[in-house]
């Protein structure tokens, strides 16, 4: 297109500076208007043209008789019997008892930790401690009290939670907001939040005027939102003495918190734990005659563990032989020829579905009444698990089992459901990820069932790659699971894994800033104007590494969000207010400014969602020829649009289900893609990359190439190499060397890719090196659109791109090009 002829960078930038500037939250009205701060301290890159609306002027007197007017009601509903039962509920709760000791303390000191098991009653209660004496204290109506949450259903279900032990209506005193979601209003006092709607308000009022109690729960999770907040507000504290900081950790390591804020008092509040009987691997399969043993062969797989029959002359119990099966899983007929002696295997890289089943039996069958937790290690375990129980002539009777699940994305009626009691002669099973460990607390369990895993993003800084693989718990982790059986009476505990593995866990987890990706942080650093990146990470309760800032910071040179000084650019702005990773939100800028942005919205949701192609083990050919029906430009990018469109089709005509029971498709990932897409859509807007006009940012959604080149251009330097050896591939990236693609990819088919790269969004690293996905682009698409070269290398940049176009029309300059293209491919062939 004759558009090209400049820089598409020049072009982006131009596009962008024209933009309306406006950041998501101030025309959102992200938090209620009294407490917005009107004076924003223009931070960024923008400046702040629109101003916020005024603070209302308000006498002391009304906000004396709004007080009053707070503390009656309450009152009011303490009196009614359903008020009576629940204050005697809150009363019996550890932390009522401590209620006076909490209150005191935070009305002395400027930083507080309180620290007690779970369920002990923090974060329902300590918010209502703070709340009901700044009313007392006839502080009720300007008082301002935000509580983080590390996930958006727990800033939901504990507002729903708290506004029925008040007697009162959501949205009005007791309020929530999470990304593009809230029930809020303008006399919310408390108000419920994830830890990054806090930083992206942040944003636009540094100083957080207005608000007087910042309430940080779960700390003891070190997200990295949370650990950049509690940075920030070491430093915001001396700016605003009156600030309250609030922090709410598990028992959990809450000295390390009080050494950071100078020795700020921790609250213990005493809890009531009953006994646990453990049993790790060894001990479930003690009564069976069988032990296990280690097997020092190591494979592909880890460790083998034999699985051996005892010599005694003990009768096969009715167990054994269940145990017989329950260990033969699919994954022993790997094994069967190699080890002789060992008559099954358990393998430490898998969990074992029937083991669980087995156990669910047991527990239902022989078990004493109570209900059964099962941590299992994500979304997608959780859905095969409670696929396979649903066919369980016991466990699938829901007159005997209410089989539930409970994640991070759960809806709020499965939420409800997990609290609700069970009738007697039914037994509860919930299926949970480790959201269950800390944050969610179900009170009538007496069985937990442990796997052992969770699956936690790691980062291997050396080879700059990013991996989200189950991996082994901590043992605070196996430890916190374990209490969760016994917290009403004492409980069982099955741990599925021998106990030399559980002595080889690491104490605590590593905090997430330790372990992930540093752009998206690193970006909020330079938006928030908070100095330089590494002088920053070094003022952190514990700065990550080194050499993981530098990549970070070398990725987002890259990408063009950084300027070579480190100074945000335009785009990194726009991307700073985007609430997903730097790439994803990349694509979107420039799907928008391409005006093809319908495709992309769909292949971000895609690629943030569980990959909606579904791949059951014992049916993987078929569902990979279903795959490759929208196969489609060597993409699988381009073929996930297919697929979503061909749903949106069916959905319409209410065979959505059918559709995607055909494809391989999975209903809850097009559903989720739906959602998505439009939550991206109102992020836009709220930033104004788009208007209301959805055909003016559609007008070229049927370009393919364009496409590709957003693809690319959000993707890189996530690059391949594709070279074509005999009959077969080689593919190379820069860092890894050979890799290969998934077998998933539909370009994983196909041996005849005509094209020199490959753009991928995620890498995993099993054995070798796998792309889960990608899209083939060409040398101009790449030269193009991958990535940006910074203002300090405008000549190089030109000399590289004008040199690409000229090329069509001058012989000098297209052998420069030919250079260039050489060079770039003996880079990759050296690697
Ligand atoms: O934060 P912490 O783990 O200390 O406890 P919490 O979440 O405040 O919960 C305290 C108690 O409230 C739990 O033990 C549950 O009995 C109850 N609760 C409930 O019944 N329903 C909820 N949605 C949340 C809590
Ligand atoms: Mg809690």
């Amino acid at each position: 297109s004759p558009g090209l002829h400049r820089r598409v960078d020049d072009h982006l930038e131009k596009y962008l500076s024209q933009k309306p500037k406006s950041i998501d939250g101030s025309q959102d009205n992200m938090f209620p208007t009294e407490i917005v701060n009107n004076n924003i301290a223009n931070t960024g890159p923008f400046e702040q043209k629109e101003s916020l609306p005024k603070n209302k002027a308000v006498s002391d007197d009304t906000l004396f008789r709004r007080s009053m007017q707070l503390s009656m009601e309450q009152q009011a509903w303490q009196k009614s019997s359903e008020g009576q039962k629940m204050l005697e509920f809150r009363r019996s709760l550890p932390a009522y008892k401590e209620k006076d000791a909490i209150s005191n303390s935070i009305s002395k000191n400027q930083v507080v930790i309180i620290s007690g098991e779970t369920g002990c009653g923090k974060t329902t209660q300590v918010p209502q401690f703070i709340l009901e004496s700044e009313i007392n204290s006839m502080r009720g109506a300007t008082c301002s009290i935000i509580c983080t949450q590390p996930r958006r259903i727990s800033a939901m279900s504990v507002s729903e939670r708290i506004v029925i032990e008040r007697g009162e209506k959501l949205g009005e005193n007791v309020g929530y907001k999470v990304r593009l979601e809230g029930m809020k209003g303008k006399n919310t006092r408390l108000l419920f939040c994830t830890s990054g709607v806090l930083l992206r308000r942040l944003l636009v009022d540094r100083d957080l005027k207005g608000v007087t109690h910042i309430i940080m729960d779960e700390v003891h999770e070190r997200g990295i939102d949370e650990d950049f907040l509690l940075t920030v507000m070491k430093e915001l504290l001396p700016c605003r003495p009156e600030l309250r900081l609030v922090l709410m950790s598990a028992t959990i390591n809450a000295e390390i918190f009080s050494s950071y804020f100078n020795g700020a008092p921790v609250i213990q509040i005493p809890g009531i734990t009953h006994p646990v009987r453990t049993y790790f691997l060894e001990n479930i399969l003690e009564s069976t005659g069988y032990s296990l043993t280690a097997d020092n062969q190591i494979d592909d797989y880890g460790q083998v563990w034999k699985l051996n029959k005892q010599t005694s002359n003990k009768r096969k119990s009715h167990i054994a032989s269940s145990v017989e099966e329950a260990l033969g899983s699919a994954d022993y007929s790997e094994y069967s020829q190699q080890t002789q002696d060992s008559l099954l295997c358990w393998n430490p890289n898998c969990i074992n579905f029937n083991l669980i089943e087995y156990l669910l039996c047991n527990i239902c069958e022989n078990g004493k009444p109570g209900g059964i937790l099962v941590f299992m290690t994500g979304w997608d375990d959780i859905i095969s698990l409670k696929e396979k129980l649903q066919a369980h002539s016991v466990l699938g009777d829901p007159n005997r089992v209410l089989l539930l699940t409970c994640h991070g994305s759960m809806s709020s009626s499965e939420q409800r459901l997990i609290f609700e009691k069970v009738d007697d002669g039914v037994r509860k099973i919930v299926l949970a990820t480790n959201i269950a460990e800390t944050s969610i607390t179900i009170d009538d369990l007496v069985f937990v069932i442990d796997c052992g895993k969770a699956k936690e993003a790691s980062y291997d800084a050396l080879n700059n790659t990013p991996c989200l693989l189950p991996s082994w718990i901590s043992k605070v982790s196996a430890k916190q699971r374990r209490g969760r059986s016994g917290r009403v009476q004492p409980g069982e505990c099955y741990h599925l894994y021998p106990q030399c593995v559980y002595d080889s866990f690491a104490d605590f987890q590593l905090p997430k800033i330790l372990r992930t990706p540093l752009q998206s942080l690193c970006l909020q650093i330079k938006s928030l104007n908070l100095g330089s990146i590494s002088g920053f990470l070094s003022r952190a309760l514990q700065s990550p590494d080194s050499l993981a800032v530098q990549n970070a910071v070398e990725y987002l040179k890259l990408i063009g969000a950084l300027d070579e000084k480190e100074n945000l650019t335009i785009l990194g702005g726009y991307l700073a207010m985007l609430p997903m990773e730097p790439k994803h939100g990349k694509m979107l800028v420039m799907g928008a400014f391409l005006n093809c942005l319908d495709p992309i919205l769909t292949i971000v949701a895609g690629l943030t969602v569980r990959d909606p192609f579904l791949a059951p083990l014992e049916i993987k050919e078929l569902a990979e020829a279903a795959k490759a029906q929208f196969s489609h430009g060597f993409s699988d990018h381009l073929a996930l649009v297919r697929a979503y469109n061909g749903w949106k089709v069916a959905e319409r005509k209410r065979i959505g289900h059918k559709y995607c029971w055909k494809n391989f498709l999975s209903p809850q990932s097009m559903k989720a893609i739906d959602s998505l897409r439009r939550e991206f859509q109102s992020v836009l807007k709220s930033i104004r990359l788009i208007d209301n006009k959805a055909s003016s940012y559609n007008t070229y959604c049927y370009d393919e190439n364009l496409v590709r080149a957003v693809i690319c251009s959000g993707l890189y330097p996530g690059v391949c190499s594709v070279v074509h050896k005999d009959n077969s591939l080689s593919l190379k990236t820069m860092e890894d060397g050979q890799v290969s693609l998934h077998s998933k990819s539909v370009n994983a088919r196909d041996f005849k890719i005509p094209y020199p790269w490959l753009v991928f969004n995620k890498k995993v690293k099993v054995n070798s090196v796998y792309l889960q996905d990608s899209t083939a682009v060409s040398d101009s698409t790449l030269l193009l659109f991958g990535g940006s070269i910074s203002i300090g290398d405008v000549e190089g940049h030109m000399k590289m791109m004008g040199g690409y176009f000229e090329f069509f029309m001058e012989p000098s300059i297209a052998i420069t090009y030919r250079t260039l293209k050489r060079e770039l491919n003996e880079l990759f062939q050296t690697k």
